[in-house]
C-alpha cells in the first residue's frame, strides 16, 4: 500500500474535547496529521507512534495529577516557568510581501503607529496620567488564507520586534484552571520578549462568556475569557488575535479591540499576490501570464501560494525545465475542486 494511504489509515487523532468548535477541531486534526506526515517524510522513518489528547471522552477538564514529592517540580509552577513554553521568533515576512487593499494597509499601519509614538504621547506628554496602559489590541478576522498571520508578521517586522505566536490549542488545557494560567503566561512571555503577540484560532476565546455554566468544560472556557480580559487590560504592547468566525463576540472584547477585516482578494490584489509568489529564480515558460492567472476568481492568497508550490513540484518531478501556464492553471483548478465544500 502506498505510504500516504497507509498513513491515512494509521493516524488517528482522538481526544479533542467536544466543546472545541468543529472548525477548530478539524483544523487541529489536519495540522497534526500534516505535521506527522512531514516528519515521516523528512526523517525517512516508516512509522511513528503519537498519541494526542485525552484518553477519556474529552468532555470534562481533569484535575491535574499531584506531582510526587521530591521530584524537584512543585505542584504549582511559577508564571516564569509556565511562560517558558511560549517563545518568540523573528518575523518571516514584511509589509512588502503582504498585498491588501490600500485602506486596509493604512488601517494596519495606523493601528501600530500607536506603539511608535507611545513614548512621546504617554510619557513626554503624560497622557499616562489618564490612560496608564495604552494598548493596541487588534482582531483580524476573515476567511482562511487571506493574510491575517502574514499581516501579524509584517507588523512585527515594521516595529522591529519579534513575534510570539500561540494558538488557542496551545493555550487551552485539559486540566482545571490551567487554561487561564496559560493565558496569563502567554502575555507574560510576550512582555518578557518585547514581542508582538499573535493569538491564532482565537474564535472560542473571544466569544461571549457563557451565562448558564454547569459544566466544568464551560467554566474552564469562561475563566480563560475572563483572564484574557484582565491580561489585555494590563498588557503593554501589540496583541493581535486572528479569527475566522466569531458568532457572538463578548462585549468586553468587542469594545476593547480594533476589528480589522481581511477580504478575499479581488483581481487587482490577486495579480500582485501571484507576482509576489513567483520568485525570479523560478523557471517560467514564456506563456505564463500573471494577468490571466489573476482572472481565476474565488482563490485566496494561500491558494495562490499552494498552487505555485504544487505546479513547481510536479514540474520538477516530471523533469520539466520550465513551468508552463497550463501547469499553474491546472494546479489552481485542482486546488479549487479539491476544496472541502462548506455550507
Ligand atoms: N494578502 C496576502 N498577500 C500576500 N500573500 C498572501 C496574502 N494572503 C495569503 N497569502 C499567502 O498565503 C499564506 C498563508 O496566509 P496566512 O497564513 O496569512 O492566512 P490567514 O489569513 O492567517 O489564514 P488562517 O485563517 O487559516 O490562519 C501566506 O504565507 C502567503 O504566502
Ligand atoms: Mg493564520
Amino acid at each position: 500500500m502506498p505510504l500516504e494511504k497507509e498513513l491515512e489509515k494509521e493516524i488517528e487523532i482522538k481526544g479533542i474535547p467536544k466543546y472545541i468548535p468543529e472548525l477548530i477541531a478539524e483544523e487541529c486534526r489536519t495540522k497534526i496529521s500534516d505535521a506527522v506526515r512531514d516528519l515521516l517524510h523528512r526523517s525517512g522513518m516508516k512509522k511513528i507512534s503519537i498519541s494526542v489528547g485525552n484518553e477519556d471522552d474529552g468532555t470534562q477538564p481533569q484535575r491535574k495529577p499531584k506531582q510526587k514529592q521530591g521530584d524537584g517540580v512543585g505542584d504549582e509552577v511559577s508564571i516564569e516557568q509556565r511562560a517558558e513554553q511560549y517563545r518568540s521568533r523573528e518575523p518571516l515576512f514584511g509589509f512588502d510581501f503582504l498585498v491588501v487593499p490600500d485602506d486596509l494597509k493604512e488601517t494596519l499601519l495606523s493601528a501600530v503607529d500607536l506603539v511608535l509614538v507611545e513614548e512621546t504621547v504617554f510619557d513626554k506628554w503624560n497622557l499616562r496620567s489618564i490612560e496608564p496602559f495604552p494598548r493596541a489590541a487588534l482582531n483580524f478576522h476573515g476567511n482562511p488564507g487571506t493574510g491575517k498571520t502574514l499581516a501579524a508578521h509584517a507588523i512585527s517586522a515594521y516595529l522591529k520586534k519579534p513575534i510570539l505566536m500561540a494558538s488557542y490549542a496551545q493555550i487551552e488545557s485539559k486540566y482545571v484552571g490551567d487554561g487561564s494560567k496559560n493565558v496569563e503566561a502567554v502575555f507574560y512571555a510576550a512582555e518578557r520578549d518585547g514581542a508582538v503577540l499573535l493569538i491564532d484560532e482565537a474564535d472560542s476565546l473571544l466569544s461571549r462568556r457563557l451565562t448558564d455554566v454547569n459544566q466544568g468544560a464551560e467554566q474552564a472556557i469562561n475563566s480563560m475569557r475572563s483572564q484574557l480580559l484582565i491580561c489585555l487590560e494590563n498588557y503593554k504592547g501589540v496583541a493581535v488575535f486572528s479569527t475566522n468566525l466569531v458568532q457572538n463576540y463578548d462585549r468586553g472584547f468587542e469594545t476593547r479591540m480594533r476589528h480589522i477585516f481581511f477580504p478575499m482578494p479581488d483581481e487587482a490584489v490577486r495579480q500582485k499576490i501571484w507576482a509576489n509568489h513567483l520568485p525570479p529564480q523560478l523557471p517560467l515558460a514564456a506563456d505564463v501570464s500573471i494577468e490571466s492567472l489573476a482572472r481565476v476568481d474565488d482563490v485566496c492568497g494561500r491558494d495562490i501560494k499552494n498552487a505555485v508550490i504544487d505546479a513547481a513540484l510536479r514540474a520538477a518531478r516530471s523533469r520539466k525545465t520550465r513551468i508552463e501556464m497550463g501547469d499553474l492553471v491546472e494546479a489552481v483548478q485542482r486546488l479549487k475542486s479539491g476544496r472541502i465544500k462548506r455550507l
